[in-house]
């Protein structure tokens, strides 16, 4: 498809108030109205007969399903289940591992506050030490991020944990590269892919990581409560779902495939955002949103005078610029600054005080366009 028929022509598909400019899909994304009609479609197949759906139509559903992401995202479907969002994902991989006093783990400045949180809460059940390696921000390159998580590890460190998207300063990491680097160290590695299902071409299998957490319901377009995690078959010994069920001892995919009663219906919609994606074209998308996302950086750099966080290379349809603004880059100036933009001037972006510094984070979606953003330009200087 071309991507003519993207920007003002395709905004109809969702559901997204008129007249505003979203330049906010990485926190919660948008689902595509034909989603979330699929998942409803579902919820009724589901009420018609609840005995029937939950216990003989279901496992295999959600199996298929789980197939079809795979096959998505570089994977198998046995190696891979699906939970309700990447924070439940990361929960699952860090409260299965068994700490030890004076053991360490690893991650990055840059990891998301919610999986900052369960790792302080592992590191202290466990008696162990959180590391946080320093990436410098913003960032100039592949390199320089893979010189500042080395200097991380320690003949201590039992597990990395990095995403592959940072959250609030957008950038890429080069994942590979420190899967490779912590196995040449025997170090376990979990990949937080919140970002990453949609918006990257990815392949899971190949990246050499012990897990892999993902969302759908940001890039992936699914309807939200739809995530996934991916285990090595290797590293699945003392594997458990947050929460323990029926399937407790009886293997991977008895174990996460239920957790107790639930609606199915963002998980079993995955296979029609998938299709929403074909239709379009997933490499399509991509370079549609990472085209559109360089442009706007260029117009709002332009503009404001200010950085972005990193360079083109470690974009992808996401990105911070720094705002021209005097305020102290406090969580009160950045709350204050993103009610504002929305109430007064209809933009929804959110704003991240990083490195003493406030950043706009702005995403690119197929419904945005150019003019989106020139929006945010003038407002912001006014
Ligand atoms: C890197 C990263 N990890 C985890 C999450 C949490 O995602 P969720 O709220 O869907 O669990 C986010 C959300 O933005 C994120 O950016």
């Amino acid at each position: 498809m071309s991507s003519n028929l993207f920007g003002r022509a395709i905004r109809d598909r969702f559901f997204l108030e008129d007249g505003i400019a979203f330049l906010n899909h990485g926190a919660y994304g948008a689902t595509p109205r034909a989603v979330l009609a699929a998942a409803d479609d579902w919820r009724r197949r589901m009420e018609a007969q609840p005995a029937r759906f939950m216990q003989r139509e279901l496992p295999g559903a959600l199996r298929r399903a789980a197939a079809a992401l795979a096959a998505f995202v570089g994977a198998r479907g046995e190696d891979l289940v699906f939970v309700d969002n990447a924070t439940t994902g990361v929960n699952a991989v860090l409260r299965s591992l068994a700490l030890a006093p004076g053991d360490e783990v690893l991650t990055t400045t840059h990891v998301y506050g919610a999986v900052r949180m369960a790792l302080q809460h592992i590191c202290m059940t466990g008696g162990a030490r959180l590391v946080e390696a320093e990436v410098p921000f913003p960032a100039a390159g592949e390199e320089q991020i893979v010189a500042a998580v080395a200097k991380g590890f320690s003949a201590r460190t039992k597990l990395f944990v990095v995403d592959h998207v940072t959250s609030s300063t957008a950038l890429i990491f080069p994942v590979a590269r420190l899967v490779a680097l912590a196995k040449s160290r025997g170090v376990r590695v979990l990949i937080d892919g919140a970002h990453a299902p949609g918006m990257l071409d990815l392949d899971i299998a190949a990246l050499g990581a012990d897990y892999y957490v993902g969302n759908c319901h940001k890039w992936l377009f699914a309807p939200k409560g739809c995530g996934f995690l991916w285990a090595a078959r290797d590293a699945r010994d003392g594997l458990h779902p947050a929460v323990i069920s029926h399937g407790y001892g009886k293997g991977f995919l008895s174990e996460f495939d239920w957790t107790g009663t639930r609606d199915p219906g963002a998980w079993l919609a995955v296979v029609a955002a998938l299709e929403f994606i074909a239709e379009l074209g997933a490499a399509e998308i991509r370079d549609h949103n990472h085209a559109l996302l360089l442009d706007a950086v260029r117009l709002l750099g332009d503009a404001w005078s200010t950085p972005a966080g990193g360079p083109p290379a470690l974009l992808g349809a996401m990105a911070t610029i720094r705002l021209p603004l005097p305020q102290e880059a406090t969580q009160a100036n950045a709350v204050a600054l993103h009610v504002r933009l929305f109430e007064r001037h209809g933009v929804e972006v959110p704003i991240v005080p990083f490195a003493g510094a406030l950043w706009a984070r702005i995403s690119a979606q197929i419904y945005n366009d150019l003019d989106d953003y020139r929006r945010l330009a003038e407002i912001a200087l006014a």
